[in-house]
């Protein structure tokens, strides 16, 4: 179909298939994590021929690939277990859940009918216990209950510690059942209670974030079947695995990263080609749109707080005061006919900025008499802010 009738074929053909760069793309492979797999292997080993499972808890950062090979290895395990062997597997995404009570709710959902499903509120706890209960005895066999994003429960760990400890309290009786979960959070683990440490994390599992080299291998492997050939420019692979490995060694961000190039160098004006220059816009549109989620969602005068560090940063060759920067927070809200909050409400302002990445705090201890001092800058360049915030003026 030639160009000109079709509006949707834009400037450069570029994609074979943009698909495997999707977010909810599943690899058929899974490249690297060797020892992760081989390990993990291990520790289901005992469901493939029939034997108790192990509770099993995987933790690391995101994008270090926890879902993906949890997945790959439990496909493995229903290919290759003994045949006899009656195993289902129930998998809960519990990244809206926020206590061990959602958690059982949105599980007695998965197990029930879609046409009975309970409601989310209004049960006392053990009701909600004992339909899971029942369910999974109507299981039977072997199950293992896959509990991804878990640390979205925070402290409200109950159900860690339940539902591991069924069978030998007599809760079920039929079934065999194993509990994996897997964290996001590193430090949730530290807080999980001593009991609900010692049933669930019975073995573990650390997925440590990719260095440079992996991701290359990784995102090299998506790349030859995502592009056309001869559509990306030497190098680039290794420059997005840089980037990646650089921030925060996430596999989701460099696939993205590489998407997003894809789809800059399908509108540009250069040819069909990705280089590392679009690479580099590509990453700059992808850092002022997480910066644009996260700064629209701010209240007001969290907004203002953004601005004014931000205007005062681009002026200045370090750290600002405090003080300095409530004035012309000050000046900022008169400007924009908006009540001025505190010096003490400022800071506190400050520090949320600190606590959400937008802002860098310094500690000055100048001993006795200087006594103890803050000092900020913006971790967001002015020009950004200013694009978000456009309907605020500064002086
Ligand atoms: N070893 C790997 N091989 C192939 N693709 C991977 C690998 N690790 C991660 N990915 C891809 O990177 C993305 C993030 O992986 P995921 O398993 O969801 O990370 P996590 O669960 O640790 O946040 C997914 O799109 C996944 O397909
Ligand atoms: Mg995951």
């Amino acid at each position: 179909m030639g160009k000109a009738e079709n509006p949707f074929t834009s400037l450069n053909e570029i994609w074979a298939n943009r698909d495997v760069l999707h977010e909810d793309y599943t690899p058929t492979e899974i490249l690297e994590r060797e020892s992760e797999r081989d390990k993990l292997a291990a520790h289901l080993a005992p469901v493939a021929n029939g034997n108790r499972p192990n509770n099993i808890f995987l933790y690391g950062k995101t994008g270090v690939g926890k879902t993906v090979v949890t997945e790959y290895m439990l496909g493995k395990l229903d290919e290759f277990k003994d045949p006899t062997v009656d195993l289902s597997v129930v998998t809960l995404n519990c990244q809206n859940c926020s206590s061990s009570y959602q958690v059982a709710v949105a599980l007695v959902n998965e197990l029930h009918d879609e046409t009975d499903q309970i409601s989310p509120t209004g049960y006392p706890a053990e009701t909600v216990y004992q339909y899971l209960y029942d369910e999974l005895d109507q299981l039977g066999g072997t199950v293992l209950v896959v509990l991804d994003e878990i640390d979205a429960i925070g402290d409200d760990d109950g159900l860690l510690y339940e539902l591991p400890r069924a069978r030998s309290k007599g809760d079920v009786e039929n079934v065999k059942l194993g509990v994996i979960g897997i964290s996001n959070d590193l430090e949730f683990k530290k807080n999980l209670s001593s009991k609900v440490k010692s049933t669930l994390c019975e073995k573990e599992l650390v997925f440590t974030p990719y260095d440079a080299t992996e991701l290359q291998t990784i995102v090299m492997d998506r790349a030859e079947s995502a592009f056309l050939d001869d559509v990306v420019q030497d190098g680039v692979i290794e420059h997005v695995a840089a980037i990646a490995a650089k921030n925060s060694g996430d596999a989701r961000q460099a696939i993205r990263l590489l998407r997003e190039a894809g789809d800059l160098a399908k509108q540009s004006e250069s040819g069909a080609v990705v280089t590392d220059d679009i690479v580099e816009a590509a990453k700059e549109e992808l850092e002022a749109s997480r910066i644009e989620r996260a700064v629209d969602d701010l209240p007001l005068q969290t907004k203002l707080a953004t601005l004014t560090l931000a205007f005062r940063t681009e002026a200045s060759s370090g750290p600002i005061r405090t003080a300095a920067l409530h004035d012309t927070y000050c000046q900022i809200a008169r400007e924009n006919g908006v009540e001025r909050r505190s010096h003490d409400a400022f800071r506190d302002q400050l520090d949320d900025l600190d606590m959400l990445g937008i802002a860098l705090r310094h500690r000055h201890n100048e001993g006795r008499g200087g006594g103890i001092y803050y000092t900020w800058e913006s971790d967001i360049a002015y020009g950004v802010v200013r694009d978000v915030l456009d309907e605020l003026n500064t002086p």
